[in-house]
């Protein structure tokens, strides 16, 4: 592994843009690819052969597992993950003769936000904090904060604490987490 003097740890097998803008702390794994004006923030860990569009746009204390794959225009929350082999599309009718202008658009995945292993995010969606989206699924709605969402396409199947307690659909989201007191 190199280390720049920022303390960005990048190896050497990781394709990192001239103009990426990555925070102290952060490491960029093997084969990682890393576009043109992103931005990272501080303490992430981009794992093996992960992808990260141009211009795409990440928090800080951010993990992105092994092959994850995002796309532009996503921005990524503080704390966000995102699961071995999941992708965060940008669109919903792709020709590989013309590629999406999305412009201003933002699909934002907001903080603390989790997306599990090989689960597909299409475009146009955005992820609330602290949502929960289990492996393999297809998300193709928005998603509430702290909903847990299963299956393809994926549906909302309760509530999780970030302490990780759950709680039913009926019980709604808590205003005080039993387990950890957290209120939100
Ligand atoms: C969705 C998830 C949170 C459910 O966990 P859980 O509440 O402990 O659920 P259980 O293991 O008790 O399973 C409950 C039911 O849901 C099913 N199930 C579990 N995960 C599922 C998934 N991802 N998709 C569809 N069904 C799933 C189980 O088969 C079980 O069904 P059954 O009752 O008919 O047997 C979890 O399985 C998951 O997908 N976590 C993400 C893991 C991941 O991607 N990690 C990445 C780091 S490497
Ligand atoms: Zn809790």
């Amino acid at each position: 592994m190199g280390t720049q003097a920022n303390g960005v740890t990048i190896h050497p097998t990781a394709v990192v843009h001239d103009s990426a803008a990555i925070g102290k702390g952060t490491v960029i794994w093997s084969h990682a690819c890393i576009g043109a004006d992103v931005v990272i923030g501080e303490d992430c860990r981009i794992g093996h052969a992960a992808y990260v569009d141009r211009g795409v746009k990440i928090g800080n204390r951010v993990v992105l597992q092994s092959g994850a794959a995002v796309f532009r225009p996503w921005r990524l929350g503080h704390e966000a993950f995102v699961g071995p082999n999941a992708t965060l599309t940008n669109d919903r009718d792709p020709h590989s003769q013309r590629t999406r202008d999305t412009g201003e658009l933002i699909f934002k995945m907001g903080d603390g936000a989790v997306v599990g292993a090989g689960a597909v995010v299409l475009s146009d969606v955005q992820l609330g904090a602290h949502s929960f989206i289990a492996a393999a699924a297809l998300v193709s709605r928005d998603t509430v904060s702290y909903g847990l969402y299963v299956g393809s396409p994926a549906r909302l199947k309760g509530y999780r604490c970030t302490c990780s307690a759950r709680y039913s659909e009926e019980e709604g989201l808590p205003r005080r987490c039993s387990e950890c007191q957290k209120t939100y």
